[in-house]
C-alpha cells in the first residue's frame, strides 16, 4: 500500500529530478515522480531493480510508492519538475520512493568516499555482486551508490553478538537504466555498468570471485519477479504490459549469460579489473 507525502524537503540532484520528502510512517524518501523528466518507465525499473537485488542480498534501500495528494502538491507550490524555463506542476497519485538512511539532519549521506574511507566500507563486495546484476539487467547507466556511517553488529565464531562499532555501509542506488531505460532493450555495452572507481574491482582474479552472485542469477526465481510485478501500480504501467512480459522473459532467458557478460568486460577500451 502506498504512504502519504507529508513534508517536502528539499530538491535532489540528478536527471529525474527526484525530491526528498517526509513521508506518515515518520521516514524519509528520495522520490521519482511518474512524470519525471527521464521517463514513466523508470520508475519500473526502479521497483523491479529493488526486488531482484533484494534477492541477491545486495544492499539497497527500502522502497516504497508514495501518495502526492492534491492537498500537499497545492500547499507545496515549490514542487515542480523544470524542463529549461518551463515548470511543470508533479501529477498527484503513486510515486517511487527510495528510503533516505535514518534522518536527513542526522545522517551524512555521501555519494563519493576518498579512498582511504572506501576501504573500510564493510560491504564492499557488494559491488561484485552488483556488477552481476548489472550485466544482467543491462544497466546502460555506471553504477551507483550511497555511503553512510552506521553502527553495526557483528556476528562473531562461536555465536556470539560482538559489541556494535560504527562502520561505512553502501546502498546501490538508481536502477532508472537498467534494461537501457526507457527503451526496455539490452545494449550489453562492455563498459556499461562499472563503477567509476577501479578500486572496487581490484581484488577480482577471475569469475569465481563474483559468487556466489553468478550462481543466485542462475537458479534465480522466476516468482520474486511475478511477485515484484505485482507490486507496480497500474498507473505506471500505462498498457506497457504486453511490452514488460516480453522484457522479463528475455531477461529470465539471458541468467547464464552473465558471466560472459563480465568476461566483456575486459575487452572495453580500459579493463576494469586491474589484477585479472
Ligand atoms: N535512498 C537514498 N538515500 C539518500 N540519498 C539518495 C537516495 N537515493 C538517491 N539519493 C540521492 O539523490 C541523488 C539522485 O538520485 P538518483 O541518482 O537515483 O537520480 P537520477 O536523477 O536518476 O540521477 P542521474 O542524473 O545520475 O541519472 C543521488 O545522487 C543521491 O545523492
Ligand atoms: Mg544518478
Amino acid at each position: 500500500m502506498p504512504i502519504q507525502a507529508c513534508r517536502l524537503i528539499r530538491k535532489m540532484r540528478g536527471g529525474a529530478q527526484a525530491h526528498l520528502i517526509e513521508a506518515e510512517d515518520g521516514r524519509f524518501y528520495v522520490v521519482k515522480f511518474r512524470n519525471n523528466p527521464q521517463h514513466r518507465r523508470i520508475l519500473v525499473n526502479e521497483m523491479l531493480s529493488a526486488a531482484l537485488l533484494g534477492y541477491l542480498q545486495i544492499r539497497v534501500p527500502d522502497v516504497a510508492i508514495v501518495d502526492f495528494s492534491p492537498d500537499f502538491l497545492r500547499s507545496n507550490p515549490d514542487l515542480c519538475i523544470q524542463l529549461g524555463t518551463r515548470r511543470i506542476p508533479v501529477e498527484p497519485g503513486w510515486h517511487f520512493g527510495s528510503c533516505f538512511p535514518g534522518h536527513p539532519e542526522h545522517v551524512a549521506v555521501y555519494d563519493f568516499l576518498p579512498d582511504a574511507l572506501f576501504d573500510k566500507v564493510e560491504n564492499r563486495d557488494h559491488f561484485l555482486g552488483t556488477l552481476v546484476f548489472d550485466k544482467w539487467a543491462g544497466n546502460a547507466d555506471s553504477r551507483q551508490a550511497i555511503f553512510y556511517r552506521a553502527r553495526l553488529r557483528h556476528w562473531a565464531p562461536g555465536n556470539r553478538w560482538l559489541p556494535a562499532k560504527t562502520g561505512f555501509l553502501a546502498e546501490m542506488i538508481d536502477h532508472g537504466y537498467v534494461f537501457d531505460g526507457p527503451a526496455w532493450d539490452f545494449s550489453d555495452s562492455p563498459i556499461q555498468g562499472l563503477y567509476f572507481r577501479q578500486r572496487v574491482y581490484s581484488s577480482v582474479r577471475s569469475l569465481d570471485d563474483f559468487q556466489p552472485w553468478l550462481d543466485r542469477v542462475v537458479s534465480f526465481p522466476e516468482e520474486v519477479i511475478d511477485d515484484a510485478w505485482r507490486r507496480i501500480p497500474a498507473g505506471w504501467l500505462d498498457k506497457d504490459e504486453a511490452e514488460l512480459e516480453r522484457l522479463l522473459t528475455r531477461l529470465l532467458a539471458r541468467r547464464r549469460r552473465v558471466p560472459d557478460l563480465i568476461e566483456n568486460c575486459r575487452q572495453g577500451r580500459i579493463n576494469p579489473f586491474p589484477n585479472w
